[in-house]
């Protein structure tokens, strides 16, 4: 069983990695972090905390902790024309469940440090709250075996500007810093997340059974495929990170050292050099398998 915790920005296929994380026998999820990116902090975090309630109980035991409402520079610009007007789209009850006192940054050194080389981080978000952990912590940067990156598009056409991918155009210092770390980090792109998705004619049950969680995706993409009229395709970015942790091999993926334009039209833009460097990035993906892996896990 892998130990992870998961760096999110929900987000409507961030709400689909959760149900995954949270179902699959192979991964214990030991917390949650929240970061803005597809809106604000505050709407993402409500997002986290209502899905968590739904789907795991009032009595979850699964630590929520806030993070950072704006990026290392700047602010962050949101994602409301792809998610919905709150980042989710769907109704949920207002949660009962209630956050961490200890902030994101705070929550991610303190877990990591107490489990030196066990935790792996899934981070589906702009990348800010890892890269502050990271801040001046080699001891921290040291103790992590994985980071899954759900971002880049490093050899396609982005998605929020033609050179870049969201999460890392949301926030390009952030990613540096994590690119730069020497953590091995698994970067799961657009590359390999645009030939995954859920097609609009599978509806409206892509998942099966009557589990809250199969209830919940089916929900969520029925009401994304009415809002996003000439959308077919659901995307399966941050799910596919997860699907990337059950079972890796449904990637492949070549090592490379990966920078981030920062700044001017190209901001966001992933270059990879391969050959050598921390940085594996997914190349290929097996598309049958990986939406199999996506559709039984949230049909459990
Ligand atoms: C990424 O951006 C967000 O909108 C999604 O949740 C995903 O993490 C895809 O580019
Ligand atoms: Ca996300």
């Amino acid at each position: 069983m892998r130990r992870v915790i998961i760096d999110t920005d929900p987000g409507t296929d961030d709400a689909l990695a959760l149900m995954m994380a949270l179902n699959s026998p192979d991964l214990v999820v030991e917390g949650i972090t929240t970061v803005g990116g597809n809106a604000t902090l505050s709407e993402t975090t409500e997002n986290a905390l209502r899905l968590m309630e739904h789907l795991d109980g009032p009595d979850s035991a699964i630590p929520i902790a806030v993070g950072a409402d704006r990026p290392l520079h700047g602010t962050y610009t949101h994602a409301y024309h792809v998610h919905g007007s709150d980042g989710l789209g769907i109704s949920l009850p207002a949660p009962t469940l209630k956050p961490l006192s200890m902030n994101a940054v705070e929550f991610l050194r303190d877990r990591i440090a107490a489990s030196p080389g066990e935790l792996t981080v899934i981070a589906i978000g702009p990348l800010t709250n890892v890269a502050a952990a990271l801040d001046n912590r080699p001891d921290i940067a040291d103790a992590i075996p994985e980071i899954i990156v759900m971002g880049g598009a490093v050899g396609v056409r982005g998605n929020i500007t033609p050179h870049a991918e969201f999460n890392i155009h949301e926030d390009p210092w952030a990613a540096n810093a994590v690119f730069e770390s020497g953590i091995p980090v698994t970067l799961v792109g657009l590359d390999v997340t645009h030939q995954t998705f859920m097609h609009r004619n599978g509806g409206p049950r892509w998942f099966e059974g009557d589990s809250k969680s199969a209830q919940l995706g089916n929900g969520i993409l029925t009401d994304r495929f009415r809002e996003l009229d000439g959308e077919d395709e659901f995307h399966l970015h941050d799910p596919l990170a997860v699907a990337a942790a059950i079972e890796p091999d449904v990637l492949t993926c070549r090592a490379a050292r990966v920078s981030v334009v920062t700044d001017g039209e190209e901001r966001g833009r992933t270059i990879a050099s391969y050959g050598e460097g921390s940085v594996k990035v997914a190349v290929g993906v097996d598309v049958e398998r990986a939406v199999g892996i996506v559709r039984s896990v949230i049909s459990q």
